[in-house]
């Protein structure tokens, strides 16, 4: 007999002695009501009803306040002296949040005539408490994204079914300008305003139409763009050779740096260093 099949022998014959000695705990003091009922812990009737559980009419009654009752008051020493460790001051706007940018006509609206009402209302919430909110449209879609005068079907967004052999599995994207005057549509009923993400995909091919269009519409509104996403993950996500480092991203934030001051001229935009999927201490 091989030793495998001796073991399972084994197993076997020992199976049933195992099952013959589970313990089971129960819940103090619940499942304790046989033990004595003069130690403090209370009973109640069984519970009569045999309907359907989802029915069952019971109500159970809150125990009384134990004795001697816990506090209901506590005292906390508060100081006046400046708690150590703040930061310089913040402004109400120095938490915003991204929108991405193939979900917004989901977020924001349908398109720039049918704004979404819970985002206006959940932003004027914030602007009452923050005096303006920061949103930024763009991220892994962003980099793909392309604008066309107009969309089939009068649509604003549309996704293409493109593989562009991204392991994210982010469909290219196709917009019209509608997007931007959705958003200054936005930002004419609450204080909104927009940092936008431009594409980076092609730096041969820089697709800066979005830059161009957003500066007049949106004017005062748009506060900066954003320029490639995630550019630590290129690689990773095979939008880049795997040797691309910080100093080809470096390069390539220029050349768009260069092209958004030759295209966009006077009040142009600050372009900022783009999103890291990780805080930079991390990424090393
Ligand atoms: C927005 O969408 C609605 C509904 O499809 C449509 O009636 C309206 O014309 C669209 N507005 C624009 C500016 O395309
Ligand atoms: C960049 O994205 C555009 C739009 O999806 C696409 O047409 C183009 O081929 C891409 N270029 C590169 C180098 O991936
Ligand atoms: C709102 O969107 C329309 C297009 O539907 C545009 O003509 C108009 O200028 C926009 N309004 C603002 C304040 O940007
Ligand atoms: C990154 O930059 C280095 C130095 O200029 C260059 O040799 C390398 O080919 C670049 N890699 C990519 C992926 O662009
Ligand atoms: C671009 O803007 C700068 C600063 O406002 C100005 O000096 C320059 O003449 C402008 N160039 C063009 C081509 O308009």
């Amino acid at each position: 007999m091989r030793p495998s099949s001796l073991s399972f022998l084994l197993l076997q014959l020992c199976l049933p002695v195992a099952w013959a000695s589970v313990t089971v705990y129960n819940q103090q003091p619940f499942g304790d009501q046989t033990k004595s009922v003069a130690s403090g812990s209370n009973t109640a009737a069984a519970a009569a009803y045999t309907g359907s559980a989802a029915y069952d009419p019971t109500v159970l009654d809150a125990p009384g306040v134990p004795n001697p009752a816990p506090p209901t008051k506590f005292f906390q020493q508060l100081s006046s002296a400046p708690v150590p460790g703040l930061s310089i001051p913040q402004s109400g706007y120095f938490f915003g949040f991204s929108v991405e940018f193939s979900v917004a006509n989901q977020v924001l609206g349908t398109n720039s005539t049918r704004l979404a009402v819970p985002f206006l209302n959940l932003m004027a919430n914030i602007q009452a408490r923050g005096g303006s909110v920061r949103v930024r449209v763009g991220g892994n879609t962003q980099d793909y994204a392309t604008m066309f005068p107009s969309l089939p079907g009068g649509k604003m967004l549309l996704k293409q079914a493109q593989d562009t052999a991204n392991p994210t599995d982010t469909p290219a994207l196709l917009f019209t300008p509608d997007v931007l005057y959705m958003m200054a549509n936005i930002s004419a009923l609450v204080n909104v305003e927009w940092y936008l993400g431009i594409p980076l995909n092609d730096t041969a091919n820089l697709r800066l139409q979005i830059a161009e269009a957003a500066e007049p519409i949106l004017g005062d509104k748009l506060i900066g763009f954003q320029v490639g996403n995630e550019p630590d993950q290129y690689p990773l996500h095979q939008h880049r050779p795997p040797t691309y480092g910080p100093a080809n991203f470096s390069a390539d934030f220029g050349l768009v740096d260069a092209a958004l001051l030759f295209r966009v001229n006077g009040s142009r935009k600050k372009c900022g260093t783009s999103t890291l999927s990780r805080p930079l201490a991390e990424s090393r």
